[in-house]
């Protein structure tokens, strides 16, 4: 069996088993979904949102890109923000991050791959942003500070969407979450920086950074 077929074979299994297990799983899903969440994650082949998080098809709307990076001008991302957002009216949005990323070691180390380095300008710009603090003595490496700063920047840049701006002035109910996730345990870590109103947005991004940047003691 080739590499191909293989996949369509795992997929009859992997249907006739949940129908099995659930009768009615697959109708009811093709009617309507309904997720609560909204995963924002990296591309990465090791980072899969419903495994990490233990869902089933249907309860996690999820957008990945590398590096997880949500930029004011991506058109794919805010669509799928704002659809998330007004339509489904999802309650959580998370920007979850990994350790071990190659695109944020690639901005870091400054590796130059083509077109996906324009990407990642993003990241060298949060890098560069807080440069000062990377200066100083740290209890961790820098690429696995500037995965967790990368997280909180894009919560922060999340919070400034015309989708989650408007979903707030209306006072519905509506969070966003940083977090990331070690692949050497596969657990997920909060990375405090919660945000549920315009209000907090400035006091948690700033108390958030202090949590990451704490100095070696
Ligand atoms: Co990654």
């Amino acid at each position: 069996m080739s590499n191909i077929e293989i996949l369509f074979e795992n997929n009859r299994r992997w249907a006739k088993q949940t129908a099995e297990q659930r009768p009615q799983f697959f109708s009811e899903l093709a009617k309507l979904q309904s997720p609560e969440y909204l995963w924002i994650g990296c591309s990465d082949s090791r980072v899969p949102a419903n495994q990490i998080l233990g869902l089933l098809p249907g309860e996690v709307f999820v957008h990945r890109n590398i590096a997880n990076v949500v930029v004011h001008s991506d058109l794919n991302c805010l669509s799928v923000i704002q659809y998330a957002v007004e339509v489904l009216k999802i309650k959580h949005i998370i920007v979850c991050g990994h350790y071990d990323c190659g695109g944020i070691s690639c901005a870091y180390h400054n590796q130059r791959f083509g077109l996906i380095d324009n990407w990642l300008r993003h990241i060298q710009d949060i890098y560069k942003k807080h440069l000062t603090r990377f200066q100083l003595p740290h209890n961790k490496s820098p690429t696995d500070l500037l995965c967790e700063l990368n997280v909180i920047e894009q919560v922060y840049n999340v919070c400034q969407t015309t989708s989650v701006q408007d979903t707030w002035i209306k006072q519905a109910n509506l969070e966003v979450h940083g977090w990331i996730y070690s692949l050497q345990d596969g657990l997920l870590q909060d990375l405090n920086m919660n945000i549920k109103n315009l209000e907090e947005i400035e006091t948690t991004y700033q108390r958030a950074l202090e949590s990451i940047f704490k100095a070696k003691s």
